[in-house]
């Protein structure tokens, strides 16, 4: 069977290597791809948004199973076009991947089903937003549409709150996104990603991972679409059947009763209270995490294409899913300047040496090949995985890979992984 994957990141890569693993798997094609999906699967020059295009390139090359990596296509509604067109894609529909694309409606789908989360009002104005500001002092205030992740302001004070409230909607900073915004109660605690297949009626959990946000070592400076995961996240030991039962048992449930089924990878966010073990769902996407994917996949055990025809053939309470009971560290190597302006075109050095390391896979983000050589083609630029039988030898063998590896500029976090040890 020849599959596409679309997206272009490392978790499309980390999606195409474990995809390439599967004896179903004839030929992969990777949309838009990058250096590193280059070298196992064809790259194919069209944008992920571009819907129309990858249906025609999909029924041209007879694609047996399309695999969608980022958020946008989805909420745009590509598995709908597809399906339309008789194309076999795993994702959810456009309807049921509202619960990344609208954080309102996330939170009305969770009150709906009871999933345990925080205490929040929905405003479509700052006269309403002046009214409830009564009820928060501490507050995180979410744009209700996609921001690449940019979209969710920490708030101190009510001041803080307005302000963020007005960068929203007067000065309009992400466009429609924010004409709703949701002002949800702050909550502390420590950060879990839980991700699980869902064929529509049945969840199948993956292991738990943690991603590392900010951009400095300690959690500091500002945010940045990942720069580091690892699994399983201790912090969620012994709750997993909890989890599936509080959490996407019920959201499945009621997405189902609204004839909007949810099928393809829910990712959770949690916050979790690390002495009473109370969590809370701080948000939903839609699809696989980036850089979670690039520690997650690789310890997964079984073949992926078993997994993901069970979730489209509504068959996952039958499937077999093996997982291995060790570690993954991903450590995500940045541009200079990143997550601000940052140069491209650096030419990335050791990328043979590293291949000489077993426990080291080196997946590629912002990356492009010219001339034989790869180049640097984005702000985050790879994600190098060390595989361990515990967190710790991970972590070692996710560094070690990262010394093998140099561009002008290059910068990492140091300390990925390091919540996890000793817990
Ligand atoms: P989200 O995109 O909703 O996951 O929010 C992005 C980040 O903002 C999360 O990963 C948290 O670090 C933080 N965050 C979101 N909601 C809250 C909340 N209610 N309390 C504290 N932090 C939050
Ligand atoms: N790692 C966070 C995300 O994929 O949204």
């Amino acid at each position: 069977m020849n599959v596409l994957v679309i997206g272009s990141g490392g978790r499309e890569h980390a999606l195409c290597w474990k995809l390439s693993q599967s004896p179903r798997v004839e030929k992969i094609y990777c949309a838009p791809g990058n250096g590193g999906t280059s070298e196992i699967a064809e790259n194919v020059d069209i944008a992920a948004e571009d819907i129309a295009a990858l249906v025609k390139f999909a029924l041209d090359k007879k694609i047996g199973l399309n695999v969608v990596g980022p958020e946008a296509p989805l909420v745009a509604g590509i598995v709908d076009e597809f399906e339309k067109n008789g194309l076999r894609i795993f994702g959810p529909s456009g309807a049921a991947a509202m619960l990344e694309g609208s954080k309102a409606f996330a939170k009305h789908i969770m009150e709906s089903a009871g999933v345990p989360t925080a205490a929040y009002e929905v405003v479509t104005n700052i006269d309403e937003a002046q009214v409830v500001l009564e009820e928060f002092d501490k507050a995180a205030v979410k744009a209700d549409g996609l921001c690449q992740g940019k979209g969710v302001v920490i708030c101190s004070s009510k001041d803080e709150i307005m302000g963020a409230v007005n960068r929203l909607m007067q000065d309009s900073v992400f466009g429609d996104a924010g004409k709703k915004i949701v002002i949800e109660e702050f909550l502390e605690g420590e950060e879990a990603s839980v991700l699980a297949f869902c064929d529509g009626k049945t969840a199948r959990l993956m292991v738990s991972a943690q991603d590392h946000k900010r951009i400095f070592d300690g959690d500091k400076g500002p945010n940045t679409g990942g720069m580091g995961a690892y699994a399983p996240a201790p912090i969620t030991n012994g709750m997993e059947q909890e989890i599936h039962d509080r959490v996407f048992v019920p959201v499945l449930e009621e997405m189902a009763k609204r004839g909007t089924p949810y099928k393809g990878v829910l990712y959770a966010g949690l916050m979790i209270n690390p002495k009473t073990k109370e969590f809370s769902v701080l948000e939903f996407n839609c699809r696989f995490g980036d850089p979670e994917t690039q520690a997650i996949l690789p310890l997964l055990e079984s073949d992926i294409v078993e997994a993901i025809n069970a979730c489209i053939d509504v068959t996952l309470d039958k499937a077999g899913m093996k997982w291995n009971d060790g570690a993954a560290c991903c450590v995500v190597a940045a541009a200079s300047g990143y997550p601000e302006k940052y140069e491209k075109g650096k030419v990335i050095e050791g990328l043979d040496n590293v291949k000489t390391f077993s426990e080291v896979l080196v997946f590629h983000a912002g990356t492009r090949t010219f001339d034989n050589k790869v180049l640097t083609n984005g702000g985050r630029v790879l994600g190098v995985t060390g595989i361990g039988r515990g967190i710790s030898e991970a972590i070692s063998n996710a560094y070690t890979g990262v010394s093998q590896v140099n561009f002008e500029g290059m910068h990492f976090r140091h300390d990925i992984g390091k919540k996890a040890l000793g817990k």
